[in-house]
């Protein structure tokens, strides 16, 4: 268990970092400095032994949050994922409802008005293994209203519709977002 969660940092780290350099390729930002890149992680533990355990990987830069999300032990092709407000998993329930500073309404990460903490389905493949990768806006790592930093990521066992009524069923797995330090 702990092995694949150290493989899959650092899979998490190659990807993240690669989306970062194609971002930075883009143009020329002589105002950015490195040390305003901000990293987290969640490490996700199931809520149920046998559930599904993986690790989410943050890092604010440019202005925008890059959200990587590989699980196993998954068991349905998309399951829905969200920040919950708090970061409480001493219970299913103890994270709250979904991140929402802007009193938004649930719905598709990408469409206005939705929650903050609203997150696409991660994608799970015939093994049971999940991907989520993805780029918010509407988040920040840095301390400020929109801040994710505490907060949990928590997967839920079915699909997210996407609607105030289908958000995913039940709470499986959840990790508390932790900021890190990292040195280059
Ligand atoms: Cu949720
Ligand atoms: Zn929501």
């Amino acid at each position: 268990m702990k092995r694949f969660v150290g493989v899959s940092l650092s899979l998490l780290l190659v990807l993240t970092l690669g989306v970062l350099g194609l971002a930075g390729s883009h143009g020329d930002h002589g105002h950015s400095h490195s040390h305003d890149v901000v990293y987290a992680v969640a490490e996700i533990i199931p809520f149920e032994e046998g559930g599904p355990t993986g690790t989410a990987f943050f890092v604010e830069a440019n202005g925008v949050v890059y959200v990587t999300v590989r699980a196993h032990g998954l068991s349905n092709p998309l399951q829905g994922v969200h920040i919950h407000e708090f970061g409480d998993l001493s219970t299913p329930a103890a994270s709250g409802g979904h991140f929402d500073p802007t009193e938004g309404s649930h719905g598709h990460p990408h469409e206005h008005g939705s929650h903050a903490g609203d997150l696409l389905n991660i994608e799970v493949d015939e093994n049971g293994v999940g991907t989520l990768v993805m780029v918010k806006d509407d988040i920040t790592l840095s301390p400020g209203p929109l801040s994710i930093a505490g907060r949990a990521i928590v997967i839920h066992a079915e699909e997210d519709l996407f609607t105030p009524e289908n958000i995913g069923g039940a709470r499986v797995a959840g990790g508390i977002i932790e900021l890190v330090s990292m040195a280059y």
